[in-house]
Formats: C-alpha cells, sequence, structure tokens
C-alpha cells in the first residue's frame, strides 16, 4: 500500500461479536472497510440496518480475489480459524483472528508458521491485553509494588451461549489465561483441571484451572456458565501486596492494596496489647480512559504499518491454546497433572 494510504479491511463473521469489530474498525480514519462477509443473508441484513455504507458479500473468495483489501479480521467460530487464516495468509493478506486462535495447538502453530511464511501479521483477539487495567496490573507487578509473585486467582461466570460449539474453558478461561501469561511474563510447567458437564448435553459447563508455574506461583481460574450473576474478577497475590481487577465495576476497576498490619506478628508472652490483623491502604489504580476492543484494533493496523510484532500476536495464541487444550486432557484424564 502506498503511504498514508488507508489500509483495505475485510471483516468475515458477523454473528454475536463481529458487529463490534465492524463498528471499530469502521470508526478507525486509517482504514477502510472494504467488505463484511457472512454466510447467512440474516447477520448480512443486520449489518445493512446500522452500516448501510458498507458493501457485504456472502463469499469468502469475493474477499480473498479483492486487491484493495490488505488483511482479514475473522469473527467466525473457532473451528473455521485454522482453513479461513490459511487461506488468507497464502493469499497474501494479513489477519487478525479472534480468541482462541485455532481450536488445536497444531492447528495454531500452522497458522503461525504461514504467517512467517507469508511475512504477514498475524494477530489474536486477546482483548484483555489491550485492557488499560491489565496493562497497569503488569507494569505494577514488575515494577515490585506488591512484592514477589504468589498466586492469581480468578473468577468469570455468566448464563452461557445458548448454541457454543466450544465448552466453557475455550470459552471464558481464554481471557483469564491470556491475562495470567501477559502479567506472569513466564511460561507456566504444568496445568491440573477440575470440570463437569452439569446442565448442558455434552459441553463442560463449570471448570476450575489450575497452572503451576517453575518458580512456586501458580494461578486457578474458576469458570462456569450456571452463574445468573456476570462476575469478572482477577486477584493477584504478592508477598507484600495484591492487585484486584473487576472488570464488572464502573469505575475504580483496579485496586491495590497493600499487605496490611498484623499486631499478632513477634508477639511476647508478656505483651499485652490488643491482636488484629487489617489490610493496607487501599488505593485506585487510575487508569486511561481508553476502550480495550478499540486499542485492539489499532494496534493491529499500526503492527501492518510498522511491521511490529503484536502484543498478542501468534505465539501467544498458540501459548494460550496450548494451555486450554491440557486443561480439558487434565478433565478427561481425572484431573491427572499435565505437564506442558
Ligand atoms: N473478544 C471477545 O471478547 C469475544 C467475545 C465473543 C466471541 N469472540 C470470538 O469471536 C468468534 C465468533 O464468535 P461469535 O460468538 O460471534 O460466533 P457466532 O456464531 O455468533 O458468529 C459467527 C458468524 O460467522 C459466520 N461464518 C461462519 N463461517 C463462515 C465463513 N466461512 N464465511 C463467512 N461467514 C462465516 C456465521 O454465519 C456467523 O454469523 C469466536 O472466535 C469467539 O471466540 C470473542
Amino acid at each position: 500500500m502506498a503511504q498514508g494510504e488507508p489500509l483495505g479491511i475485510a471483516l468475515v463473521g458477523a454473528g454475536y461479536w463481529g458487529p463490534n469489530l465492524i463498528r471499530n474498525f469502521n470508526a478507525l480514519d486509517d482504514c477502510f472497510v472494504y467488505w463484511v462477509c457472512d454466510k447467512k443473508p440474516g447477520r448480512l441484513q443486520f449489518i445493512h440496518e446500522r452500516f448501510p455504507h458498507l458493501p457485504l458479500t456472502d463469499n469468502f473468495d469475493t474477499v480473498l480475489a479483492d486487491p484493495r483489501v490488505h488483511a482479514l479480521v475473522l469473527a467466525t467460530p473457532v473451528s473455521t480459524h485454522r482453513d479461513l487464516a490459511l487461506r488468507a495468509l497464502e493469499a497474501g493478506k494479513h489477519v487478525f483472528v479472534e480468541k482462541p486462535l485455532a481450536d488445536t495447538t497444531q492447528r495454531a502453530q500452522e497458522i503461525a508458521d504461514a504467517g512467517r511464511a507469508a511475512k504477514r501479521v498475524v494477530a489474536v483477539g486477546h482483548i484483555f491485553v489491550y485492557n488499560p487495567a491489565i496493562v497497569r496490573m503488569g507494569e505494577l507487578v514488575h515494577s515490585g509494588a506488591i512484592g514477589k509473585l504468589c498466586y492469581a486467582e480468578s473468577s468469570r461466570v455468566n448464563l452461557g451461549p445458548p448454541a457454543s460449539e466450544v465448552n466453557v474453558i475455550w470459552d471464558l478461561a481464554v481471557h483469564d489465561i491470556a491475562i495470567l501469561l501477559d502479567v506472569w511474563r513466564q511460561k507456566p510447567v504444568a496445568v491440573t483441571a477440575f470440570g463437569n458437564r452439569y446442565l448442558h448435553p455434552h459441553l463442560i459447563d463449570a471448570a476450575f484451572l489450575h497452572i503451576h508455574f517453575a518458580d512456586g506461583s501458580m494461578a486457578q481460574h474458576h469458570v462456569s456458565w450456571l452463574s445468573p450473576d456476570k462476575v469478572r474478577r482477577f486477584f493477584v497475590a504478592g508477598s507484600q501486596g495484591s492487585l484486584h481487577f473487576d472488570d464488572m465495576q464502573p469505575q475504580a476497576k483496579l485496586r491495590h492494596i497493600d499487605q496490611g498490619q498484623d499486631s499478632r506478628i513477634g508477639l511476647s508472652d508478656t505483651e499485652s496489647k490488643e491482636l488484629y490483623y487489617k489490610p493496607g491502604e487501599i488505593k485506585v489504580v487510575a487508569l486511561p480512559a481508553d476502550e480495550p476492543l478499540r486499542a485492539e484494533c489499532a494496534h493491529f493496523l499500526e503492527c501492518i504499518r510498522t511491521g511490529a510484532k503484536p502484543r498478542a500476536s501468534a505465539d501467544e495464541g498458540i501459548a494460550v491454546v496450548q494451555i486450554l487444550e491440557a486443561a480439558c486432557a487434565s478433565i478427561e484424564n481425572h484431573s491427572a497433572r499435565v505437564e506442558l
């Protein structure tokens, strides 16, 4: 593309999530949405009613053959990601693939390899790594603000989607694993998971994932489709304090809590004093007002222009898929520990 020319974008998949991507790319100045593609006429009609100027097609080949299109954004079900991404890369397009990158580690690796071979950007929709609270959480952890990293604990629960092709781990835990790897900046060594099918006829609909790191730090992630309450919490405990992310809070999404005081520590047998423990100072961490999805879309365009590796690249996509796969393997094997 010529210097200063807007990047040509096509969005594939206008179901539940695709319209959010369409809205954001459509609002960015330095790109032009040439196509929205979906196999279902009803979804194309829905887009037409909201964005009447956008050209629509049900034919993926039309999008691939259009030389004005530099990049494809895939918001289709995960079972389609590998094939659509490989075809896009073969056609010389950059590609943004919604999370998770693929439905197996091997297929995620194929996408990464094809991206390298084609010298094209591959980004994956790990939206939380573009969330200002998670970016700040990583910065605080690595500046030593909470001391040595001990463990993370998260909860991501809600009522499940009616017709998911993937279980709750692939639907929800993908976000928490992406956050964990982004904040921890080290690879885990093993996964143990517990899960069951309670209401869903054949998919695991509630699970607890335990992630183990070589330095002894660990994480537990609870995901469920059985909760009428929507919860989005990610807690990190350090030796000198903790960080609490609550995405359901309109304000004060990230809080930093000092280790606190405990008058029982070092008490001698002859001392007479009140015994108590209480949390330390609670600070609300100031955050920029950036919308994560907007930042994610803008970052993809910037990587295409500069050749920079995306913050959530195919490599991060593979690392997350590997853990999701290991968690399911653990559950299938009576919650045995799966080494990575
Ligand atoms: N980042 C997030 O927070 C977030 C949230 C929800 C979903 N997602 C991801 O977005 C993706 C889509 O999820 P969804 O819930 O929107 O699914 P969906 O089933 O609601 O929509 C998918 C759409 O893709 C279309 N499609 C499928 N194959 C196609 C093809 N070959 N060509 C053209 N259109 C095709 C379908 O007709 C459908 O309309 C998944 O990867 C999912 O994990 C991400």
